[in-house]
């Protein structure tokens, strides 16, 4: 299947892919036991906090073990990562963008091994506000760094572990950025002009046509509501897309 834009309206758009995504070096988990990895991308403004929080309740509601978490951010060295990447207060020099990407990727490892791997190992729903793919965006389609370098630093830093589906949030960088509150402005707004938000954007959907299968794009500019109930509909699709695997490993031959 292709990543498709979801405009108005839940509309098919995901998945028939049941297999484990972990790469060789993960070595948890089978995929019968093993959880899913759902990351939730896209550019700035286009509301991922709230909607990773309703994806959330949308799992616990279902009966679904659920562990939500962001990036860069939910481990303790995580969270001090983001402090040093996106203060809210004046920086020094401009970061140079493969440290950058470095210390996004340094967040990535903490919290893939610490918080990650064992979830999905536990059998748990994993939603993450922001993965790979951001780094990807910003660092390499925003700022320049060769995507293949990054590569390299993604494979370590994860393993690789990929998504099983990426939600990515898709506004216009001018009603995304508008939408930002003023005291919620981080680093990459206030260092970046607005072609380097395009260039992001543009970036994010280029990764989706590339991976149709991973991607579904839902208008962030719907309302709350309606973004909500589309992603909803498209995660509900991937644990259906799983269930015939589970049932075929449990038939006795
Ligand atoms: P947010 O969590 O409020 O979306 O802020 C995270 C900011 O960090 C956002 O501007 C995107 C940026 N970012 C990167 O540039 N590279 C990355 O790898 C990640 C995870 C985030």
């Amino acid at each position: 299947m292709r990543a498709g834009r979801m405009p108005a309206g839940p509309r098919g758009a995901v998945l028939a892919r049941g297999s484990a995504t972990l790469g060789p070096m993960s070595g948890r988990g089978t995929p019968a036991q093993r959880g899913r990895l759902i990351t939730i991308e896209g550019p700035e403004g286009g509301g991922k906090t709230t909607q990773a929080e309703r994806l959330r309740r949308h799992f616990e509601s279902r009966g679904v073990p659920v562990t939500l978490t962001r990036e860069p951010g939910g481990t303790w060295l995580g969270e001090r990562l983001r402090e040093v990447l996106l203060p809210r207060t004046e920086t020094g020099a401009p970061h140079d963008a493969v440290t950058d990407a470095l210390l996004f990727n340094a967040a990535r490892r903490q919290l893939v091994t610490e918080v990650i791997r064992p979830a999905l190992a536990d059998g748990r729903t994993v939603v993450c506000a922001r993965f790979s793919d951001s780094t990807i965006a910003y660092q390499g389609y925003g700022a320049g760094v060769p995507v293949e370098r990054l590569r390299g630093l993604e494979a370590v830093a994860t393993d690789g572990l990929r998504p099983d589906l990426t939600i990515l949030l898709d506004l216009p960088v001018e009603s995304g950025l508008a939408r930002k509150a003023p005291g919620d402005v981080s680093r990459f707004e206030a260092e970046f002009d607005v072609e380097f938000h395009r260039r992001v954007r543009a970036g994010f959907l280029a990764l989706a046509r590339g991976e149709p299968d991973r991607f579904v794009i839902v208008d962030a500019e719907a309302d709350v509501e309606t973004v909500a109930s589309m992603i909803a509909s498209s995660v509900d699709l991937l644990h259906r897309a799983s269930e015939p695997e589970r049932l075929l490993l449990r038939t006795p031959s």
